[in-house]
């Protein structure tokens, strides 16, 4: 039964799988790494953009690593989860300072590098040198729980020891030249389409006839997870201030804390906080946007944007006037590029003019 599932998956994916996607036909580490880490949390059509630019722009990882982080964390502008473009600089200077320029080819020493996970090193060794490794990601521990019946809680690290192990065990056993990159893909592929979270699509399923979940009739009940995420949440007041010619005052996130590395508004606690900051220089009127909720993976941030049209500089220590040319070069956070984007290039800021 075991190796049941895997010649189904490889035939599926041969045949009704994904062949297409950019990254895909090379068995270059760089592409596949460089894709792995931006599908981490982030879906196919909107990698597809950013893959391209960072190809064209860092064709391979002697030029990623020669680069400013600030022209890393521009180019990733908009992609979120900041930490993997930090990490990707630093992954791609220690292939070229550590292993001589060349991705280590097996999953075990992939690992011990920056923002490579157990499963995204399973997934380059796999793809890129078909070493028989498993994957486990979101969407693949869908499939396999399913596949299994494998009810035991994954908020238990023993039980996803076990899972990691279950996996290793449905690997193909031949040719694994070519079966080990289709059966990784198929996987993938199959969790991203067919094995859906809610309403999966058993019918179109190549493993339905031997997936335990189906045959319970309750596909759905798996994966287990008990423990969610603890979230919090924190208001920040967002100090939107701009000059006559434009010029919108940005500063450098510190590290650690939200957005570290990127260019953003001058962040506060508080209103009164915020209001101290600009008090006696100059300004005319402050025009309070709609807040709005922004999600970051443990925090909700709830957002107070205040436009404020200065003629002095604010009294803060960090920052400087840029003008719009310079934001799309810059590392914005989503919001705050978002914010700017709403209110076109370099306009004179008419409080009041602005809507959320
Ligand atoms: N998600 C994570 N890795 C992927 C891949 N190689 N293809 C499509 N979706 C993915």
């Amino acid at each position: 039964m075991h190796q049941d599932i895997a010649t189904r998956v490889v035939r599926w994916q041969k045949a009704s799988g994904r062949h297409d996607l950019p990254w895909q036909n090379t068995r270059d580490p760089y592409r596949v790494w460089l894709s792995e880490i931006m599908l981490q949390q982030t879906q196919v059509v909107t990698v597809r953009d950013y893959f391209s630019r960072f190809l064209q722009r860092f064709p391979d990882v002697a030029a990623l690593a020669a680069a400013p982080l600030d022209d890393v964390l521009a180019l990733w502008s908009g992609l979120g989860y900041y930490s993997r473009a930090r990490n990707l600089h630093r992954c791609a200077t220690l292939v070229m300072d550590l292993h001589g320029g060349a991705f280590p080819n097996s999953a075990a020493v992939l690992q011990t590098l920056p923002g490579i996970g157990r499963s995204t090193a399973g997934a380059i060794a796999a793809l890129c040198f078909a070493e028989r490794v498993a994957i486990l990601d979101g969407n693949v521990r869908r499939v396999l729980t399913r596949v299994l019946g494998f009810d035991a809680d994954l908020s238990i690290a023993a039980h996803q020891r076990q899972l990691w192990d279950q996996a290793t065990l449905l690997l193909p056993k031949r040719d694994l030249h070519t079966t080990m990159p289709r059966y990784t893909q198929g996987l993938m592929d199959l969790g991203a389409s067919v094995c859906s979270t809610r309403k999966p699509g058993c019918t179109d399923c190549p493993l339905a006839a031997l997936c335990a979940a189906s045959k319970l009739g309750q596909p759905e009940r798996f994966p287990v997870k008990t423990r969610k995420l603890k979230r919090s949440a924190q208001s920040l007041w967002l100090l939107w201030a701009q000059k006559q010619d434009g010029s919108v005052w940005l500063s450098k996130r510190p590290s650690p804390g939200v957005w570290a590395g990127l260019y953003c508004f001058a962040l506060f606690d508080s209103r009164d906080a915020l209001d101290a900051a600009i008090a006696g220089n100059g300004h005319s009127a402050s025009h309070d946007l709609p807040p709005f909720v922004h999600v970051l993976t443990h925090k909700d941030l709830h957002l107070h944007p205040v436009q404020v049209a200065l003629n002095a500089d604010p009294a803060l220590e960090q920052g400087a006037w840029m003008a719009a040319d310079a934001w799309p070069g810059l590392g914005l956070p989503a919001p705050v590029r978002k914010l700017l984007a709403r209110h076109g290039l370099a306009e004179r800021p008419t409080p009041g003019a602005v809507s959320g």
